[in-house]
């Protein structure tokens, strides 16, 4: 049988990597298998694999920091937490998007919100005597868990599928209990899913981590990209649904990678509620020299870790942050475009046989954005993956990402532009027809 991508060449670049499963491959492993495919084939993939930003930086984030490089701030040091105009401007755009008042003091710039989680767990574990465990509600974001275990922190972790709505509580007072929880985490929008909890949940979740005094990490990577509603203008509703609505002890942690498409520059944001931030902690001063939680966050942990973000990054992010602050630029339009693949693409796929494995949002369909779930019959996704190889389509399995449905697999659809689509549809319509539905016929190529 023909597929798509000459099978000799997928099977022996399968077999050059030396893995264990293609299927349980990382992204990065993945990536590099499909580079090679690439190479030795001269075809290209539907690149799914990765979620990396595909749309062009914003020219006044590229303007601000080259003006600001010109003016030589490159030979300064800049403060651990921020130039004040950036602080400032952070402080305004949380307020004007989440709609909480978070003082400038508390609202810092990070090394990509990657760095910004990793702070925050380490300083969330060695808040209170204890209280070190990190709950994840997944699926997820496979790198928190990799801090997790870099920071030697034990952690927990459900798949939320069987949990929506009123049955999130009492799953999360299982662990809760226990009394060990230092931090809840996770993302919204969802990556893998991009499921988007809904306001009853936020609350539930919210109400629980004043309850057992635990910490939200509420990783906002895709700021205001639910595009089933409108976030985009400054300070009028609605505004992005946050556990900041319902608790004190949350950390908001903003990417600027995906909204912004400042992936590159790797800066993001930190924003900590005052009575957090002022807060102390019995824990902490063994580590970061003081008991009070903002000052170890800053003068602890960021001095250790990376003493700030660079100096020019800094101006971009300002100068983009006062557009979208004032209304002059509309994020949220310049990166819809996903939503608008993501409509298209689920469609081609759902034709062709394929099922969406994280549909809804409790009672509502979840909205089209940067990545969707997919599964085919008779498939476990460590399988799809690799088959889906032959056929010149990459994705990552949902094993990977603390998910229990084992048939699923994550989608991006960040580098699959519109003059994609056809190729798209004609590759998937070939493996239904090699994959009858209704038939135990699999060839798995391995
Ligand atoms: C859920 C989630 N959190 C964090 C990040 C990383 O963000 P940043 O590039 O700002 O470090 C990503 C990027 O893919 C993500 O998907």
């Amino acid at each position: 049988m023909q597929t798509p991508i000459d099978q000799k060449i997928v099977k022996q670049e399968i077999d050059n990597m030396g893995l264990e499963s293609v299927g349980l491959a990382s992204i990065r492993e993945l990536n590099r298998i499909v580079n090679n495919i690439e190479t030795a084939s001269g075809d290209r993939f539907i690149r799914m694999e990765m979620g990396v930003p595909g749309l062009a930086p914003p020219q006044i984030a590229v303007d601000a920091e080259i003006a600001a490089l010109q003016q030589g701030v490159g030979s300064k040091y800049p403060p651990f937490d921020g130039i004040p105009q950036l602080k400032t401007e952070i402080s305004t755009f949380v307020k004007n998007f989440v709609d909480v008042d978070i003082p400038a003091e508390s609202c810092f710039p990070t090394v990509g919100s990657m760095q910004g989680c990793y702070m925050a767990m380490m300083c969330c574990a060695r808040r209170i005597k204890g209280k070190d465990r990190i709950l994840f509600i997944d699926p997820g974001f496979p790198v928190n868990k990799h801090q997790a275990r870099v920071l030697g922190l034990p952690y927990a972790h459900f798949d939320v599928y069987e949990y929506r709505g009123d049955k999130l509580g009492a799953k999360l007072e299982t662990y809760l209990e226990k009394n060990d929880v230092a931090a809840i985490m996770y993302s919204n929008p969802n990556n893998p899913a991009w499921i988007c909890f809904t306001a009853k949940e936020l609350e539930i979740i919210g109400n629980l981590a004043t309850k057992y005094d635990c910490i939200v990490m509420e990783d906002l990577a895709y700021f205001g990209m639910d595009f089933r509603q409108n976030y985009s203008i400054p300070g009028q509703p609605p505004f992005i649904p946050s556990v900041a609505g319902f608790t004190d002890n949350y950390i908001l942690l903003i990417s600027s990678s995906k909204s912004f498409s400042l992936a590159g520059q790797r800066i993001g944001m930190t924003a900590i509620p005052q009575k957090l931030f002022h807060s102390t902690g019995n824990n902490l001063k063994p580590f970061f020299g003081s008991d009070r939680f903002g000052y170890a966050y800053i003068f602890g942990a960021m001095y250790a870790l990376t003493s700030g973000v660079s100096h020019s990054n800094q101006y971009g992010l300002l100068g983009l942050l006062k557009a979208v602050n004032t209304g002059e630029f509309n994020f949220v339009d310049h990166v819809k475009e996903y939503g608008d693949r993501a409509f298209a693409m689920k469609k081609m796929f759902t034709e062709n046989g394929f099922t969406i494995v994280y549909d809804m949002d409790d009672d509502q369909p979840i909205a089209d954005g940067f990545y969707f779930t997919i599964a085919y019959p008779g498939f476990t996704g460590i399988e799809l993956v690799e088959e889906l190889l032959y056929y010149g389509i990459s994705a990552i399995s949902l094993t990977t990402t603390g998910s229990d449905r084992h048939e699923g697999l994550r989608a991006c659809v960040s580098l699959t532009g519109k003059e994609r689509f056809r190729e798209l549809a004609e590759r998937l319509a070939k493996f239904q027809a090699d994959h009858p539905l209704g038939s135990d016929f699999k060839i798995i190529h391995a």
